[in-house]
């Protein structure tokens, strides 16, 4: 089921987002974490507690960087003096990998701080190919890009998303990072089945999972990241872990924090479930 000549690090394991609630956590004494996911953002800040915290944990655990201004989805030109601040906090953390998201995040040097939707066509492919070449000849390595949760559809689109995404991480030569609950929270409210998601996906090119909660409104979800993750987002990951093998995977939870305890106990599971669906794939 996987390529031998994957694109991909090989996993290093199970993480977590680093939180601020939790920086007195890490900091009294090793947690069962293998690796952190920090938000480049929070730490693009010129001194201080946050950068501070930053390398008293980067001590102990390996991390990877995780952004939301890259802006790759944005026909304007790169920003470049967030790329300059990318990098050198790219040197300090000596990060696994880097990774933002498929969306664009504002206009005329206006971030709206959202991860708005763009259309699935030709003419945004080849902006967000040349913008993902642009980044990664910058950077010097490959970058993840994730998939967004989506909640309308342009008129334009005339492809799906993950047939956007394939074309993208192979044309532009680039991994991807796969939130399986936003595949849920766009499936339920686009009506797509979520294995035709999966199945569309190339497998050599998944470095890492996020699993989150979201807000079941009913006729529509919402991906809010404030609750634990549902059954069937569970259900989800297992098929994933089946088609794509051991990936590295994180719970991404941002708000209504609860105790780390909490957190770990959604790591085990995640665990207990991948070591469940590989043993199933080579039984
Ligand atoms: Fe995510």
């Amino acid at each position: 089921m996987i390529e031998p000549d994957r694109k991909t690090a090989p996993s290093p394991g199970f993480g977590l987002g680093l939180r601020p609630d939790h920086y007195p956590d890490f900091l009294r004494g090793p947690q069962p974490v293998d690796w952190l996911e920090i938000i480049s953002e929070n730490y693009m800040v010129p001194g201080g507690k946050p950068l501070a915290m930053l390398d008293a944990i980067r001590a102990d655990y390996p991390m990877v960087m995780h952004g939301v201004s890259l802006s790759i989805g944005s026909d304007e030109p790169l920003d470049m003096d967030y790329l300059a601040a990318l990098k050198a906090l790219e040197s300090r953390v000596e990060p696994l990998w880097i990774s933002d998201h498929l969306c664009w995040t504002g206009i005329n040097a206006h971030n709206t701080h959202d991860l708005l939707p763009l259309p699935y066509d030709a003419p945004a492919l080849d902006c967000v190919v040349e913008n993902i070449g642009r980044v990664q000849d910058y950077l010097g390595r490959r970058i993840l890009i994730e998939n967004p949760s989506s909640y309308v559809t342009f008129r334009s689109s005339d492809r799906s998303e993950w047939d956007f995404l394939a074309e993208m991480a192979e044309r532009a030569d680039c991994l991807l990072l796969l939130d399986v609950n936003n595949i849920y929270v766009s499936a339920r409210n686009h009506g797509f089945d979520p294995e035709d998601y999966l199945a569309g996906l190339p497998a050599d090119r998944i470095q890492q999972m996020h699993l989150a909660g979201h807000s079941d409104m009913g006729d529509h979800v919402i991906d809010t990241h404030d609750t634990d993750v549902c059954d069937a987002v569970w259900d989800l990951y297992a098929s994933a872990i089946r088609r794509f093998g051991s990936v590295a995977t994180m719970i991404e939870r941002d708000d209504a924090i609860p105790p780390l305890a909490d957190v770990l106990a959604e790591l085990d599971c995640a665990r207990a479930l991948s070591a469940r669906a590989l043993e199933a794939e080579h039984a």
